[in-house]
């Protein structure tokens, strides 16, 4: 894509990333893609908004090329020190040396220890205005979204905010950079909430200040650098965050993830029953095959409900190796305070249960019913299952009481 103007002189500069696999080396994105979004001010003077992962470096250029000579920044404004958006930052040093780097204060030994560049580096503080001649940008420290030095630039005249990962999703941008009539919302939706669980949620309360903050000034687009830009109803956006970061109070919707795992189909076998009693309560449920998901796929689900019910088998003496990793995960990402029941098959003696007890507590999760059984179930053992999924349904339904 093109650069595409958002306003007068304002510009998406960006690139779109269908080449990298796993986001932070870690996430997968190899069917949804990602975009890291830069913006170019083209006012008196120039500044540029965020930058690129280094992958994307010569498009990156061709992009502010079209619009300015590179040489000629006044200004390289870094909102966020991660890599995916200043990967970049060396060469265009080089390419721009005039430029001047304005970061917030904890971000200055970062562009030091990444790239080795401390000259022509310059602390903005909260509230700091920028006149850059035709535009104005003030700034605003929105620290731990996500990283300690990140901070929001606001450009006052259109009242478009930079957000850089603040309401920003996985998903690569699909012929248009706008939330606008056309746009697969669901996908980018969707993304938003797997990107805010695997990036964003550990840090839901400075997410709240911020937003809280930001109230106070108009903002008619949100441009973050993931993502779409939310020009047609940015309110959209900053509702669905304000959401997901009080899950971290409310423990979620009324809802119940299921995950489940299993060697030679007993635990699954099981997993139908409790799926059942379950739904007989009619609440909301999703499942998961813990051995064949990648957990980034596991922990939306796992945010934004209050139920959790594991199936796995023992696997010598202790619980089944991809539920451990995956609730190692979760607790990684703070995930805590959820309403939890296991179920589970053991050969000879057990020992799922025991790591749970341990694992449950370090993830401040409730376990409220679990049972485990020797190989295959009888009659007896899958009305247990059901009635367990009735019982941690109608739990959850009724606010946990
Ligand atoms: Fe998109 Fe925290 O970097």
């Amino acid at each position: 894509m093109p650069a595409i103007a958002i306003e007068p002189d304002i510009y998406w500069v960006g690139v779109n990333d269908h080449i990298t696999d796993l986001f932070e080396g870690l996430w997968p994105i190899t069917r949804e893609g990602v975009s890291y979004n830069s913006y170019l001010i083209n006012a008196d003077k120039k500044a540029v908004v965020d930058l690129a992962k280094s992958n994307k470096v010569d498009e990156f250029f061709d992009r502010i090329s079209e619009i300015t000579e590179i040489s000629g920044l006044d200004y390289i404004i870094l909102n966020h020190m991660e890599p995916d958006h200043t990967g970049v930052l060396k060469l265009l040093r080089e390419l721009a040396p005039k430029a001047e780097i304005l970061c917030s204060v904890k971000a200055v030994p970062m562009v030091k220890n990444f790239f080795k560049i401390s000259d022509n580096v310059r602390v903005v503080t909260d509230g700091e205005e920028l006149d850059l001649g035709g535009k104005k940008l003030k700034f605003y420290m929105t620290p731990f979204i996500h990283w300690p030095e990140t901070m929001m630039t606001y450009e006052t005249g259109s009242q478009i905010l930079f957000s850089c990962d603040g309401f920003g999703g996985f998903g690569s941008l699909q012929g248009d950079i706008f939330d606008g009539d056309y746009t697969d919302f669901e996908f980018y939706e969707k993304e938003a909430l797997r990107y805010y669980a695997n990036i964003v949620a550990s840090f839901s309360s400075q997410v709240l200040k911020a937003i809280n903050r930001l109230s106070e000034i108009p903002v008619s687009i949100i441009a973050p650098s993931h993502g779409l830009v939310w020009r047609n109803n940015p309110g959209r956006i900053i509702e669905l965050y304000k959401k997901w970061a009080e899950y971290a109070s409310s423990h979620g919707e009324p809802a119940v993830t299921v995950i489940y795992g299993s060697m030679y189909g007993n635990t699954l076998a099981m997993m139908d029953s409790v799926a059942q009693g379950l739904s007989s309560t009619g609440i909301s449920v999703e499942m998961f095959d813990v051995a064949r998901t990648h957990g980034s796929y596991i922990l939306p689900s796992i945010w934004s409900k209050q139920g959790v019910v594991l199936g796995a088998p023992t696997y010598e003496a202790r619980l089944f190796p991809p539920a451990a990793h995956f609730l190692d995960l979760a607790e990684r990402k703070r995930m805590g305070h959820k309403k939890f029941a296991y179920f589970g098959s053991y050969g000879w003696s057990g020992g799922a249960r025991r790591e749970l007890d341990q694992r449950i507590e370090s993830l401040k999760w409730e376990m409220v019913d679990a049972f485990d059984f020797a190989g295959g179930s009888t009659l007896d053992d899958f009305r247990k299952g059901e009635l367990l999924g009735k019982k941690f349904g109608e739990l959850i339904l009724s606010g946990g009481n």
